[in-house]
């Protein structure tokens, strides 16, 4: 099975989740690659939201071989919430990606009080995209993400 984890993290909550996840997939060939912001502040991201959601990823840096998703059997994406929603780069990125289709999509996210619509809209993205998502899990911690649940998430598909 050759899985990919592809996330985004202004402030490294959501990159840790997701190298946990990583370090605990023990069946899999893992790729692990992140969207990373280039701009200075997280406030131009709020200005810039519109266009990323249509596809403008310049802003952005990461591997470009995984816009092409042929290669893997799943994809996990991981994002922060903001406002309820994922960041997005994730519309973003699903705007630029290919064979997205028939692909199982695994998403996690992480959040501090409330998630909102975030996954429901990724779901709507996805499903549109042809993808079948497997399941979704958000870590949810106003200080601190409970390390123990990654790890029991990521140990999970070892099964
Ligand atoms: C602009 C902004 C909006 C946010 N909106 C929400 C929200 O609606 N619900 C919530 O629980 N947390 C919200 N948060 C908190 C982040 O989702 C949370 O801190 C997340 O874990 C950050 O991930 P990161 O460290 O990988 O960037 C928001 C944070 C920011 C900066």
């Amino acid at each position: 099975m050759k899985t990919l984890i592809i996330f985004f993290s202004m402030g490294g909550r959501t990159r840790q989740v997701a190298q946990t996840i990583a370090t605990e997939l023990h069946n899999d060939e893992v790729q692990i690659e992140e969207l990373k912001y280039g701009g200075k502040k997280a406030r131009s991201l709020v200005n810039e939201q519109d266009a990323v959601r249509r596809g403008d990823l310049s802003h952005f840096t990461f591997n470009p071989a995984i816009l092409n998703l042929a290669p893997y059997d799943r994809i996990l994406f991981g994002t922060p919430t903001y406002g309820g929603l994922p960041s997005p780069v994730f519309e973003g990125f699903l705007e630029n990606c290919k064979n997205a289709a028939g692909k199982e999509w695994l998403l996690f996210g992480t959040c501090r009080l409330s998630q909102g619509r975030t996954f429901n809209r990724m779901r709507e993205i996805i499903e549109q995209k042809g993808g079948r998502i497997i399941t979704q899990q958000m870590f949810k911690g106003f200080f601190k993400i409970n390390p123990n649940k990654v790890k029991a998430f990521g140990q999970s598909f070892n099964k």
